[in-house]
């Protein structure tokens, strides 16, 4: 990267590190969205798992909660769904509560016994066979990409490569109409927008769009359910007994999800991807040199990005956690982005290495009943761009600072210039 953003950018973190830790504890605000848009998030992450690592915060605009940051005991609160629970009723898995009129269940944010047989009906996507066959899909598409890209000559890696090839990825799941499939980018982007994050005019506007979106897959459900079985997402949902009579929120409310699960994460990881190796130039170099590497340096991507920030519990009974007790109702966030940082359980955490020993040992796809469904997905849509890449690119360079997403949950891009160079 240039040097002169690269200055910029040591001065913004070193300035970050001063206010957090010069600020009182009892004024952390973990989750304020800006932090991650400006990237200075971590100095007050360090400060907590040092000095107290579950948190409660009182000065929240929506609301106070407590912020878990040692991978131990976010592990514990993501393993115990009988204490900590993802239901939507009790503001669902995100910091900011669910409001009513944005009431659409989906099984991540439920709890048993309904989730289970809610994600049981998508789970045969997700293993060998079906993903051996999008294997050979993924590999085209992202050729054809990647052949396609500008030469000598700036442009958004996001926009270009990470959202073109996610979202055809996800047209392919649902056996989406292809002419359409930027619709499923909009609408995810949508469904996970903050007011202040500019993707929408009014809450009115992103209701009426989100209920476009209902529209057009309850024509796509109704078409299906009538036609015997086929393999994509929405077939799978229409022919299971567990899914088959989900009223029209319900129905949204799952499609959302895997839209959304399948979209910015993976998306922002291949950015990520791109923006960690100019940022770690000998580690670039060692990939170049042995491109077996991909297959470890996927893991360590999505480990140093950590695509959702922190996923949110809400406490169903008092109970004691780092010595803290958290009361009946409070909010719990398990902060992955600082998990994934914790040198007592990963040697060197705010390194980025792409040969480390136990690359997996991370806490990006969370863990428990909830654990993400599309992981494996991820991974091979990671590893076969990277191949891709590698065959035809010596150098991605990147050109100048990304524009980071305004949120504390989605941690990811809205654009990262780059240059390659024939
Ligand atoms: C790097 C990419 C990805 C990351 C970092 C990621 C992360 C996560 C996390 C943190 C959870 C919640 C875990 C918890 O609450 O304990 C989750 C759940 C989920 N993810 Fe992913 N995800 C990724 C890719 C995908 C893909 C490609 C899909 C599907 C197309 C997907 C679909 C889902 C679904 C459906 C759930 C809900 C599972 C449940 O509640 O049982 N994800 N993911």
């Amino acid at each position: 990267m240039h040097g002169t953003m690269s200055k910029a950018k040591d001065e913004r973190l070193r300035a970050a590190r001063e206010k957090a830790y010069s600020m009182p504890l009892a004024d952390f605000h973990p989750g304020a969205p800006k932090l991650f848009a400006d990237d200075t998030l971590w100095p007050y992450f360090e400060r907590l798992r040092a000095e107290e690592p579950v948190h409660f915060c009182t000065t929240c605009p929506v609301g106070d909660y407590w912020s878990v940051t040692k991978y131990n005991d976010i592990m514990h609160v993501d393993t115990n769904p009988a204490i900590f629970s993802s239901d939507v009723k009790l503001g669902g898995i995100s910091l900011r509560d669910v409001t009513d009129d944005y009431s659409w269940p989906s099984f991540i944010a439920m709890d048993e016994p309904k989730h289970g047989p809610q994600r049981k009906t998508v789970q045969p996507m997700f293993t060998p066979a079906p993903l051996d066959k999008m294997a050979l899909l993924i590999r085209e598409r992202s050729a054809e990409i990647l052949d396609n890209l500008p030469r000598n000559e700036t442009f958004n890696w996001v926009e270009r490569v990470s959202v073109e090839l996610t979202t055809q990825m996800l047209a392919t799941l649902f056996d989406f109409p292809w002419e359409d499939r930027r619709k499923l980018t909009r609408w995810s982007d949508l469904a996970t927008a903050l007011p202040k994050s500019g993707i929408y005019e009014s809450e009115e506007a992103r209701l009426k769009e989100l209920g476009e979106c209902a529209d057009y897959f309850i024509g796509l459900w109704n078409e299906r359910v009538n036609s015997p079985p086929t393999g994509d997402l929405i077939s799978m949902m229409a022919h299971s007994d567990a899914t088959r009579h989900m009223t029209r929120d319900e129905l949204l409310g799952n499609l959302i999800l895997l839209i959304v699960g399948g979209n910015d994460t993976t998306r922002n990881s291949m950015t990520g991807s791109v923006l960690a190796l100019n940022e770690n130039p000998d580690q670039y170099d060692k990939l170049r040199a042995n491109h077996t590497l991909v297959e470890s340096m996927v893991p360590e991507v999505i480990r140093w990005q950590t695509p959702l920030a922190h996923m949110r519990r809400t406490a169903l009974q008092d109970t004691e956690l780092g010595g803290k007790t958290i009361k009946k109702g409070d909010r719990v966030v398990m902060w992955y982005v600082s998990g994934n940082r914790d040198s007592d359980v990963i040697e060197d955490a705010d390194s980025f290495i792409i040969d480390r020993a136990r690359p997996r040992t991370h806490m990006s796809f969370g863990f428990g009943i909830h654990r993400c469904v599309g992981m494996r997905l991820a991974d091979l849509q990671l590893k076969i761009i990277w191949e891709e890449i590698l065959k035809r690119f010596d150098n991605i360079e990147v050109v100048g600072e990304p524009k980071r997403v305004y949120s504390s949950f989605v941690k990811g891009y809205e654009t990262l210039p780059v240059r390659i160079n024939a």
